[in-house]
């Protein structure tokens, strides 16, 4: 049966570029819906940017623009690196759009007809020169604890406190390096503890993994809090309904985006958009994050969900952190690498490949090493799969018309392959990529020992032997195919010039029953070349110069992080 399912990744900050961090997620989502719709599922795939909140705002002040320029300018660019990267949005929105507007607006009066919305009053720090209430980042000075200096106003990077930001000493606001005053204002509540008992149900009923669900029940211990989701002006977001000069905090309308964006999708495509959000909808719902979102996405958003009455997700799927060489990525060791470096460098189905051979469906986090990541790819790619094509296709343009012979000549052996497409789809599916890249792999191997053994550019030489030579490479081929068919949702570049190469419309699953004998197929282009360690190099070098270059345009500012 035809499944019909809805997927997000979680969205990105307008005032950043993206960098290989985000990749991991969005390769990870991309794979797994282009894995769907090879099912035969309908599987929709949205994103926006994630526009709103205090840094965009002071970001866009610092550059002298408007908030809306700069989101703008940045989401043409993720546009773009996410193109470039393969990744098939269905749609591709923002968070301050008219949908997201309506969408939240809709159902902020729905929570508090429901009675789930409290107002409360409470003391911040201000900023009396910028005039306007101060986030705990925006806050600096000595560590209560150690007495570290320039420190940030929720923790201490040096001895790893955490505190209040009244607790600071010599506290000074980190945009005017004002003294910060206390300040009221009344504030508006998400009633998240009406919602425990509903969340505990839900928490433990298969939509989480494991380890995330052991995380939950610790958080139930501590007892869930009322969330906080107002902000006073000046502030980049949407006017909370009815109430001057207070705003949704960004976090409240970021997942409503989801909505938001595929509601964009919808109107376009004629999608019946209540049938995915209604409360009993069959559709299935599934949210790609990071770990360290884990709380807005497992609690906050299907408690908002259920107190709205939509539907709940069937699952989050949260995976770890990137590491390259072992170690939080790093501007000064140049390993904070962004998207366009990367795709000025390398080919970017390499680090698709690389990323689907280290992921699982666990969420440990996932170290990019660059000398393995070359190793990986020059081995597995080019030297065991195109090698397969590239060392058969000759015989067969040159010597048989670019014609494949007219039978299997090791049916047995074409079987085996196909066989496997059973077990690899459910590691697909169980988002195992990095088990359904190791099965790939050995049959690769096979594929090739296979040819090893046969040997066709010696048989090519006996005048008796053309037969053969002929029945040998055209099996390589059809083996070849199976593969590429396996490797299309990672590898979807590469597969369309193999349907081109092949002759065929579709790399298809289905399709494999039949191999392709008595079948015309193109000239042979290279797919693939090996990674060079220069062009690791050149990554490196270029991440150091453009973090000099960004420091020099915006001393100070740390991009990327709200
Ligand atoms: O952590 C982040 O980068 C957020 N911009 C993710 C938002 S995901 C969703 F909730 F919108
Ligand atoms: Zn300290």
């Amino acid at each position: 049966m035809q499944r019909k399912i809805l997927v997000t990744s979680a969205l990105p900050y307008a005032n950043g570029e993206i960098h290989l961090g985000h990749l991991l997620e969005y390769i990870q989502s991309d794979i797994w819906v282009r894995f769907q719709k090879m099912m035969g599922n309908e599987c929709h795939y949205v994103c926006a940017d994630d526009a709103h909140g205090t840094p965009i705002m002071l970001k866009a002040d610092e550059l002298d623009i408007t908030p809306e320029e700069l989101i703008k300018g940045v989401s043409e660019r993720h546009q773009m690196d996410f193109k470039d990267f393969a990744i098939n949005f269905s749609q591709y929105h923002s968070t301050h759009s008219d949908e997201n507007r309506e969408i939240s607006a809709n159902i902020f009066n729905k929570l508090n007809d429901a009675g789930y919305i409290k107002t409360r009053t409470i003391s911040q720090a201000f900023d009396p020169e910028k005039q306007m209430f101060l986030p705990d980042r925006f806050i600096k000075g000595d560590c209560p604890k150690c007495g570290a200096t320039d420190q940030y106003g929720d923790n201490c990077e040096v001895c790893g406190a955490t505190y209040s930001p009244t607790e600071l000493k010599n506290a000074k606001s980190a945009i005017s390096g004002a003294i910060p005053i206390t300040k009221d204002s009344e504030h508006y509540f998400f009633d998240l503890p009406q919602f425990e008992a509903q969340l505990k149900e839900w928490t433990h009923s298969g939509h989480l993994q494991d380890e995330i669900s052991n995380k939950l029940a610790e958080w139930f211990e501590q007892g869930l809090q009322q969330w906080d989701i107002s902000r006073d002006a000046p502030y980049f977001g949407f006017q909370i309904p009815g109430v001057e000069n207070k705003y949704f905090y960004v976090w409240l309308d970021a997942p409503i985006g989801y909505m938001a964006s595929f509601k964009k999708l919808c109107n376009e495509q004629s999608i019946d958009f209540d049938e995915y959000f209604n409360k009993d909808s069959k559709t299935e719902l599934y949210h790609f994050i990071g770990k360290d979102i884990v709380y807005f996405h497992a609690l906050f958003w299907p408690a908002i969900l259920m107190g709205a009455e939509y539907r709940t997700p069937n699952a989050i799927f949260a995976h770890g952190f990137l590491t390259v060489n072992g170690q939080k990525m790093s501007k000064s060791r140049g390993t904070f690498i962004q998207a366009r470096t990367y795709l000025e460098n390398l080919n970017p189905e390499c680090l698709r490949y690389y990323y689907a051979y280290k992921l699982s469906s666990k969420i440990d986090d996932i170290d990019l090493n660059l000398e393995d990541f070359k190793q990986r790819v020059n081995s597995d790619l080019v030297g065991k799969v195109v090698n397969i094509a590239s060392r058969s296709t000759g015989f067969i343009v040159k010597k048989f018309n670019k014609t494949l012979s007219a039978y299997v000549i090791k049916q047995d052996l074409y079987n085996e392959f196909v066989a496997q497409g059973d077990n690899i789809s459910k590691l697909y599916e169980a988002r195992n990529y990095n088990q359904a890249m190791r099965e790939i792999m050995k049959l690769a191997d096979k594929a090739n020992q296979y040819i090893d053994l046969h040997k066709p550019w010696q048989m090519a030489k006996e005048v008796n032997k053309q037969t053969q030579v002929h029945d040998v490479t055209s099996l390589a081929i059809n083996l070849f195919r199976v593969l590429m068919t396996y490797l299309k949702p990672v590898l979807p570049v590469m597969a369309e010039y193999v349907e081109v190469f092949l002759n065929i419309d579709t790399l298809n699953w289905h399709d494999l029953k039949h191999p392709l004998t008595n079948h015309k197929i193109n000239k042979f282009k290279p797919l693939m070349s090996r990674i060079e360690g220069t062009q690791i190099n050149q990554v490196i070098e270029s991440s150091k110069q453009n973090i000099q270059i960004i420091e020099k345009k915006n001393p100070g500012t740390e991009y990327n992080s709200n």
